[in-house]
């Protein structure tokens, strides 16, 4: 483990379980529709990769990127699209796939422009859940893990764009990003 990890929340088992548990429930649900899972950049790549593998109907898949973080640990509520889907949306029955919810912020901006864009039903599919951090209400509608309030990095997730390597969810210590 790495030293500034303080703890490993969730190892390579534990995430695989989680993955498998979600993708059964989207397989279910989303059987003949032909889903799109709009993965957000670039924090969700890892997640994405391992979730589609497991999804056993047909689906299709488009990357969206925003900005909103900078290089902090806290969103700035200021969201920008800086990559757009590439492809039309109307009609389609859309699933995010995001690493993690925090204030809510992000998806609920993406939601709206999504849902403007007239796809037939808009979800979210989220691997991890900060629910006492939101600032807006909003429950995805697949969950993976619900964590504390704590910096978390790895299995995509960065701080300052390191970490998305890690195999496992970990906290990071607050020395070393406090005090920068
Ligand atoms: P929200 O708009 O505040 O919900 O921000 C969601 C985005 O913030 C996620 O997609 C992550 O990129 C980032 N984020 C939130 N919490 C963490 C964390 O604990 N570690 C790493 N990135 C995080
Ligand atoms: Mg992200």
């Amino acid at each position: 483990m790495l030293n500034e990890i303080g703890e490993i929340l969730f190892n390579e088992r534990e995430i695989d379980m989680k993955v498998r548990e979600l993708a059964a429930a989207l397989t279910e649900d989303y059987r003949d529709k032909n889903p799109v899972f709009v993965g957000i950049l670039k924090g969700s790549f890892v997640f994405m990769a391992d979730l589609v593998r497991r999804i056993e109907t047909d689906c299709e898949v488009a990357f969206m990127s925003v900005s909103s973080y900078g290089s902090g640990v806290e969103s700035s509520g200021r969201i920008t699209i800086r990559k757009d889907l590439e492809m039309d949306v109307e009609g389609r029955h859309i699933v995010f796939v995001e690493d993690i919810i925090d204030s809510g912020m992000t998806l609920a901006y993406l939601m709206r422009y999504v849902a403007n864009r007239n796809a037939a039903t808009v979800k979210v599919c989220s691997f991890l859940d900060k629910p006492s951090r939101r600032k807006i209400k909003l429950v995805p509608d697949y969950r993976g893990y619900e964590i504390p309030d704590a910096f978390v990095v790895g299995y995509g997730l960065d701080y300052n764009e390191k970490y998305r390597n890690l195999p496992y969810v970990g906290i990071l210590k607050p020395e070393a990003y406090l005090n920068r």
